[in-house]
């Protein structure tokens, strides 16, 4: 059950929301497939090839940012302890132990605007091509979560990238047109409610519903229409 979860659903939870930002964003899937077709034509790629491929990178990135697959986590004290305030200046927390627990969301963190900006909130792959962000971001290991940090960091990490990576290229090697169809086919109950358009945020405008149990995932699936490209016909 530990690996299922560790290792299966976190990887469909990213590919469901690769797909579903692809569809709302025909451009980016565009540059994206450009990006793979320049490898041979049709062939799997090997370990090099996926390497190359910055964009699907940047894109793979931007969505764990969005949507990462562990929203929310949490730590608990095993012994009395103190935890450290961004600022040297403030008191640490006081962490009383055994067991007392801290919750963190790193949903929430990745979307926060001190952190990432004014476009916090907008699935924008480029932002990890651009050197001067990426440099404030690698300053500080704690801000990009969707693997955790620090000693317990996901030890599957370069797997799941390479396996994310894998099916995208595959798919879109043979598909290139993604369209949503969650108001047409996705179950009732499953589109988010219409009074969410009147909240702050991505839930004013999102077109699935997130949902979280453990993993993240869209509340009565991701329901796509996928065009198979001319060549493949
Ligand atoms: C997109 C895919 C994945 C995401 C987002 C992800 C995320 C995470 C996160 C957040 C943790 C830390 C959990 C915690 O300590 O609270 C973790 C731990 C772990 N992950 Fe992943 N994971 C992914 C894929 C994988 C894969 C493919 C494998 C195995 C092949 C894997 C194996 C593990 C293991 C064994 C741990 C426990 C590490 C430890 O506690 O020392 N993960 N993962």
């Amino acid at each position: 059950m530990n690996i299922l979860l560790a290792a299966r659903d976190t990887t469909a939870s990213l590919l469901t929301f690769m797909c579903y930002f692809l569809a709302i964003h025909p451009g980016v899937l565009k540059r994206l497939r450009e990006e793979i077709l320049t490898l041979r034509s049709g062939e799997s790629p090997s370990y090099e090839d996926i390497r190359s491929l910055k964009y699907l990178r940047a894109c793979l990135n931007e969505t764990l940012r969005l949507f990462p697959p562990v929203p929310s986590n949490e730590r608990a004290s095993v012994k009395t302890t103190t935890l450290p305030r961004a600022s040297p200046l403030e008191k640490p927390f006081y962490m009383p132990g055994p067991h007392t627990t801290i919750s963190y969301v790193p949903l929430l963190m990745h979307r926060r605007k001190d952190l990432w900006g004014e476009d916090a909130d907008d699935f924008l792959p480029e932002r990890w091509l651009d050197e001067k962000r990426v440099q404030e971001l690698t300053k500080d290991p704690f801000r990009f979560l969707p693997f955790n940090a620090g000693p317990r960091i996901c030890l599957g990490q370069n797997f799941a990238y390479n396996q994310a990576s894998f099916v995208m290229v595959k798919l879109l090697q043979n598909f290139d047109t993604f369209d949503l169809r969650q108001k047409q086919d996705a179950p009732e109950g499953a589109i988010p409610p219409e009074s969410w358009k009147n909240l702050t945020g991505r839930a004013a405008y999102e077109q699935v519903w997130p949902r979280n149990v453990v993993t993240l995932y869209a509340k009565g699936g991701l329901w796509i229409y996928m065009g198979m490209s001319r060549s493949q016909e």
